[in-house]
């Protein structure tokens, strides 16, 4: 735990809007986005932005022993350090804006659960919607799409406008409540195409 800290804190500082966190995500957090993206039902699975893979790791507990998991990161460092954690995990070292490309290299084309890491509310608009259009796209419909929110971020615009732009994109949109102790306190939107 202390060495995977210490690579967001040294990775934050060099790219902090794409990292968008100082530590990894607690415990309570990933057992809560892993439930609410429905992992445990999931025969394909997609993992976003897992960096040193604290939601990686609750997928692999609860997972169906045949369910496709794919783990889209696209940071070499947070790469690496996720492929030598979890040597069983098929890590896309790429950007989610390419998630089309890359279930179809693997066979894929339609997925049932998705749980997110991205810092939407430090993403420009543009990218933001790419980011989801490429979402949308691979979603089955009834899929569940789960990501956190830091409660500090929410009242913010980006944090504000992530959440108008979600509540139009997905049939249902549900707000967890608030884990606090993760560092900082977070919350999930549970979203369902
Ligand atoms: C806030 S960290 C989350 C890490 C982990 N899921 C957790 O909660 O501890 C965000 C991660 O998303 C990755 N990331 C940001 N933009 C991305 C993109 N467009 N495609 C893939 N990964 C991205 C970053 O490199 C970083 O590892």
């Amino acid at each position: 735990m202390v060495k995977q800290t210490w690579t967001f804190v040294r990775e934050y500082l060099r790219a902090p809007k794409t990292i968008g966190a100082v530590a990894p995500s607690s415990r309570g957090l990933s057992e809560l986005i892993v439930d609410l993206a429905g992992v445990s039902q999931a025969d394909v699975i997609v993992e976003f932005g897992p960096g040193t893979g604290s939601f990686t790791r609750r997928i692999l507990e609860v997972k169906r022993p045949n369910a496709a998991l794919v783990a889209v990161e696209f940071h070499p460092t947070m790469a690496a350090k996720l492929r030598h954690r979890f040597p069983q995990v098929d890590v896309a070292e790429d950007s989610v804006a390419n998630l089309g490309q890359i279930l179809a290299e693997r066979g894929l084309s339609k997925v049932d659960s998705i749980v997110s890491g991205l810092p939407w509310a430090a993403f420009d608009e543009d990218l933001r919607d790419q980011l989801l259009d490429a979402t949308l796209s691979v979603l089955k419909p009834g899929g569940r799409f789960a990501t956190f929110a830091y409660l500090e971020g929410s009242v913010l615009a980006g944090g504000r406008r992530f959440r108008r732009k979600i509540r139009r994109l997905f049939t249902e949109v549900h707000r967890s409540p608030v884990v606090w102790g993760n560092l900082p306190p977070a919350f999930v939107y549970q979203c369902i195409r």
